[in-house]
């Protein structure tokens, strides 16, 4: 659908949040707490979480930060996009969803990654679940707004750009601290993620429990071009970064099941019989991860991979 922007307005220096609404005024597709939009922006591409309520069904807000470097998606929202501009959205899409009532929520997100608890976090207190959110920054990016999210317990982490970690947010101390049937949502960089899954595994936590979403890239630009060998379909395969495993072997006709192409569901995982992995995924146990990748996101650093598909 086209959609125009109404208003657009700068939360902190590196942050705008973008009201868009439908050019007749008439009401836009319902969603849910967690959902985003997928964005045309300058030529590509872009997901932008909704922060506006999912009630209000006269307008979506969006709210970008901007990447650096960027190759153009939240660049163009900041320097180019400007109230009446026309936008080729699709969704709403929901992937990061609020499940049922959990005893305890803890929500941790990492700068931008703040978003999609604009509307989960209502929607937790709309539910009567006890929660707390850990909201970690930087000074460089700026504080977003947090008193609209009516979380009962908030810990705010601000750091400066290449600051030694003394503010940091100290992912081990917090799960050891935290109730085990607390469910945890996760958003933000790759990074972040990683560390809170792997010390929640350690500590035993159900996997179950735990829900994230990445907002971060996972192609590097170190990446080089990679050989992949296909066991069971007998074909070999030349594939470039900038193009997935999973979307190289779907574009050779090869049969592969996948869900969300960024890593988090393990749909798409795959045995490996040899080669070296950077695992890109937040979803696979340490075990999963020694014996196949989700090709997805994850990159051989060998030159060569052999998987079973
Ligand atoms: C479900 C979902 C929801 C999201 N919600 C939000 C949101 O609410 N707000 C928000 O601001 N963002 C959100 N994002 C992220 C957003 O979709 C974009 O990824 C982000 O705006 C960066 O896009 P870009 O084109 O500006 O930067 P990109 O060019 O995609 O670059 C982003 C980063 O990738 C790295 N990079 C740059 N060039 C390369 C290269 N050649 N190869 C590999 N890596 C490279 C750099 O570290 C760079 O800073 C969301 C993402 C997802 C998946
Ligand atoms: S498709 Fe979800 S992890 Fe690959």
């Amino acid at each position: 659908m086209t959609l125009v922007v109404l208003d657009k307005r700068a939360l902190t220096r590196e942050v705008v949040q973008v009201r868009l609404a439908r050019e007749d005024g008439g009401a836009l597709p319902a969603f849910e707490a967690g959902a985003h939009l997928e964005l045309r922006v300058g030529g590509l591409t872009r997901r932008y979480s909704l922060t506006s309520t999912p009630g209000e069904r006269s307008h979506y807000d969006i709210t970008v930060q901007r990447a650096a470097p960027s190759r153009g998606g939240s660049a163009f929202v900041h320097d180019t996009l400007g109230v009446g501009d026309a936008v080729d959205v699709d969704g709403p899409f929901n992937t990061f969803r609020f499940i049922g009532r959990p005893p305890y929520a803890v929500f941790i997100a990492g700068g931008i990654g703040l978003t999609p608890f604009y509307t989960m976090i209502p929607a937790a207190a709309d539910a009567g679940v006890a929660h707390e959110l850990h909201y970690v920054t930087r000074t460089s990016i700026g504080r977003l707004p947090i008193d609209t999210l009516r979380a009962t317990r908030v810990f705010t982490y601000v750091s400066r750009e290449g600051e030694a970690d003394a503010r940091r947010l100290d992912i081990v101390a917090l799960l050891r601290q935290t109730r085990r049937d607390a469910h945890l949502y996760v958003c933000g960089p790759r990074r972040m993620i990683e560390e809170v899954r792997s010390v929640a595994e350690r500590l035993g936590w159900p996997k179950a429990s735990m829900h994230a979403e990445s907002f971060g890239p996972s192609a590097t630009s170190g990446d080089r071009p990679v050989t992949v060998h296909l066991e069971a379909s007998a074909v070999t395969l030349q594939v470039a970064p900038g193009t997935s495993i999973l979307q190289a072997m779907l574009d050779h006709g090869i049969w592969a099941s996948y869900a969300c192409r960024r890593g988090e569901c393990g749909s798409c995982y795959v045995e490996v019989a040899d080669g070296i992995v950077d695992h890109r995924d937040v979803c696979l146990s340490a075990a999963e991860r020694r014996a196949g990748m989700c090709p997805c996101v994850s990159w051989p650093t060998s030159g060569a991979v052999t998987i079973h598909a």
